[in-house]
C-alpha cells in the first residue's frame, strides 16, 4: 500500500461547464460519466493512488449537493472528504484553491483539476516533495489549448510558462496536477486577475518560477482533459481500452 503524507488534495470540480452545455445543465461535469464511473472518481483514485487520503473537493454552487449525495464522506472510496463552495464560477482556478486554506492548515497541498485524468499516479513526486511548487508536463500535439512550459537553450530549465499562448513555444502541456506549499495561498492573495479576469494557476506558478523555486517532471502514461464532447467520448475510449488490458 503507498504511504500516507501530509500533503492534503484538492480537487478543483468548479466552473459552469459551459463547453458541455447542455450535459451540464442536468448536473456538474465532475459528474458526468468517463466510460464506467463519473469523472470526479478519477481525480479521487489519482489522489489516493498518491499517498493522500485527506481531500478537500471544490465545487460551485449550481449542483454542490450532488457531489455530497454521490460521494459521502468517501469511505466508500478509501478517502476522508471535505467540501467547499466557490462562489463566484468565473474567477479562476487560483481562486478556487483559494478556499482550501483553513483546510490546509499551514501545509503543502496536491491540487488536481477535476476534469484531469491521469493513467499513472504522483506518489514518488509527493513523497519527496517539501517546499516550492511542482508542475507536471506532457507532450502534446494542440499545446495552444494549455499552460505552456518555455525551456531555455538547454531544455532544462523552465523560464516561464504562458498561459493558452497563440504561439507555443514548446510542445509541452502543464497538466492540471500541481504540488505546492504553504505559501500558495498568500502568494494567490497577492495575484491580479488575467487579461481574461481570472486568478489563473498559471501566474500561481509564474510566481514561485520567479523565487527559483519550481520544480518540473515529465509524466510518463497517458494525460486527458475531458472538459469538451471531443475530449470526453476520448477519454471514455481510452479507459476503455486500458480496462481491457487489465
Ligand atoms: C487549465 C490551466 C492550464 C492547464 C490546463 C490543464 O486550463 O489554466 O494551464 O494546462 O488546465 O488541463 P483550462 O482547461 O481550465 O482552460
Amino acid at each position: 500500500m503507498t504511504k500516507k503524507t501530509n500533503i492534503k488534495g484538492v480537487i478543483l470540480a468548479g466552473g459552469l461547464g459551459t463547453r458541455l452545455y447542455p450535459l451540464t445543465k442536468i448536473t456538474n461535469k465532475h459528474l458526468l460519466p468517463v466510460y464506467d464511473k463519473p469523472m470526479i472518481l478519477y481525480g479521487i483514485e489519482t489522489l489516493r493512488r498518491s499517498g493522500i487520503c485527506d481531500i478537500m473537493i471544490v465545487c460551485g454552487r449550481e449542483h454542490a449537493g450532488h457531489f455530497m449525495n454521490f460521494l459521502g464522506s468517501g469511505k466508500e472510496y478509501g478517502v476522508k472528504l471535505a467540501f467547499a463552495i466557490q462562489d463566484k464560477n468565473n474567477a479562476g482556478i487560483s481562486d478556487a484553491l483559494l478556499a482550501a486554506e483553513d483546510f490546509a492548515e499551514g501545509g503543502g497541498v496536491a491540487v488536481i483539476l477535476g476534469d484531469n485524468i491521469f493513467e499513472n499516479d504522483f506518489a514518488a513526486a509527493v513523497k519527496k516533495f517539501k517546499q516550492g511548487a511542482m508542475i507536471f508536463l506532457k507532450e502534446v500535439p494542440d499545446p495552444e489549448r494549455f499552460g505552456v512550459p518555455v525551456f531555455d537553450k538547454s531544455g532544462k530549465i523552465i523560464l516561464s510558462v504562458e498561459e493558452k499562448p497563440e504561439t507555443p513555444r514548446s510542445n509541452f502541456a502543464q497538466t492540471g496536477f500541481y504540488l505546492f506549499d504553504g505559501n500558495v495561498f498568500e502568494i494567490i492573495k497577492k495575484q491580479k486577475p488575467s487579461k481574461r479576469g481570472e486568478i489563473e494557476i498559471t501566474d500561481t506558478v509564474n510566481r514561485y518560477l520567479k523565487k527559483s523555486l519550481l520544480a518540473f517532471a515529465f509524466i510518463k502514461g497517458w494525460w486527458l482533459d475531458a472538459g469538451t464532447f471531443d475530449s470526453l467520448l476520448k477519454a471514455a475510449a481510452v479507459i476503455k481500452e486500458a480496462h481491457g488490458k487489465k
